[in-house]
């Protein structure tokens, strides 16, 4: 069976740091992001894998070799305009048409969907469409799926007024195709797949599904989101790619760790990360690759990525460091989001 990941969004919500990095390579406990998705993949034995990329495309190539060494056979669908979720589902058509039916996921969702019982479901409810949902306390600003008792989708209520919100399941970014649903997507047109092609092909009276998903999801486009995913993973609160220890620090290949460096919480270095002598990491921490962070610091609930330089005396609090920063001495930089390459002076404060 194939499976075909949208790769191809801007990520705006997330920037500063899809400014460099497309979305779904961003580190999430120093893996990219798009390796988690592979995981659940690689779980489910789907070993031939489309990634329909536009924006930053030619990143991707990096991880063909991280799906192969996971026995994932990895296709690129390169977009030269964004053509929406639609346009890049009808754009992979070349790697996607067959007999059999395929799975399509939004790039940015990490949950543990179990996908033998949504393809189950969708074969036994002899399904055109099936749609993943989730249920959520507050469904204003997500699109509705409303179905009847046997889970057929009766409506599409994209961003509902308070009285129209009559059902708290909202789509979750994972869908079963049949192979012919590709021919209902116009060619080489921006088209929205949740906006326009689901709605379509429910009028036309063609079987479409729901199917509701009860375990972990989390969409990771927004800061907040994409450090919520990664602390959920250390706390074990999906169980994917990365496993849950009880150790207090947690380091790779060369990571060095000076005298009297305090962990109150957990600590995750990956390979050569050089942490100096009586700094201090409260709550969660996850320090990229060769990433140095000097003597008396103070880390607290953050994400630093590869490459970082801290020097001494710095206070990091709730914030995340892109790629190659450079914070100098006695900097303090509370909930705060330095993108890749940023250059801090000493004594420099910074706090959103
Ligand atoms: P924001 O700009 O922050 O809204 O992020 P985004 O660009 O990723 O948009 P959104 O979160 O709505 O996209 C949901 C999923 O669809 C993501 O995995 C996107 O990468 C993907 N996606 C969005 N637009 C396109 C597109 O034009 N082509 C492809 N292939 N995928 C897309």
């Amino acid at each position: 069976m194939k499976a075909l990941l949208l790769l191809g969004g801007f990520g705006t919500r997330l920037r500063p740091f899809t400014i460099n990095t497309p979305k779904a390579l961003l580190p999430i406990v120093n893996y990219p992001f798009i390796a988690y998705q592979f995981e659940l993949l690689r779980k489910y034995e789907i070993k031939e894998v489309v990634l329909g990329v536009g924006y930053k495309g030619d990143e991707f190539k990096r991880v063909i070799d991280i799906g192969k060494n996971m026995g994932i056979k990895i296709y690129l669908s390169y977009e030269k305009k964004p053509l929406g979720t639609g346009g890049g589902i009808k754009n992979a058509e070349k790697f996607l048409k067959g007999k059999e039916p395929f799975f399509v996921f939004n790039g940015d969702v990490l949950a543990d969907f179990n996908l033998e019982k949504i393809l189950t479901f969708h074969i036994e409810k002899n399904a055109y469409i099936t749609i993943g949902m989730i249920k959520v306390p507050d469904p204003s600003s997500y699109g509705l799926i409303l179905t009847d008792d046997e889970m057929k989708i009766i409506k599409f209520i994209e961003k509902p007024k308070k009285e129209e919100i009559v059902t708290d399941t909202v789509n979750a970014g994972v869908y079963v195709f049949q192979p012919e649903v590709l021919e209902e997507i116009p060619e080489n047109k921006e088209v929205s797949v949740e906006k326009e092609t689901f709605p379509q092909i429910l009028q036309k009276g063609k079987n479409m599904f729901g199917y509701i998903h009860y375990g972990y999801w989390l969409d990771v486009g927004t800061i907040d989101k994409f450090k919520k995913g990664n602390f959920d993973l250390i706390d074990g609160k999906i169980e994917l790619l990365y496993k849950k220890s009880e150790e207090n620090i947690e380091k790779k290949d060369n990571v060095l760790i000076g005298d009297n460096v305090i962990v109150e919480g957990k600590l995750i270095a990956d390979e050569n990360a050089i942490i100096c002598e009586n700094s201090k990491f409260k709550g969660k921490v996850i320090i990229g690759k060769k990433s140095f962070i000097g003597k008396n610091c103070l880390i607290e609930n953050s994400i630093i990525f590869e490459n970082v330089f801290i020097g001494d005396e710095c206070i990091i609090e709730n914030s995340i460091i892109g790629e190659s920063v450079i914070i100098r001495n006695n900097c303090i930089v509370k909930n705060s989001a330095v993108g890749d390459n940023s250059f801090i002076n000493q004594f420099s404060k910074f706090s959103e």
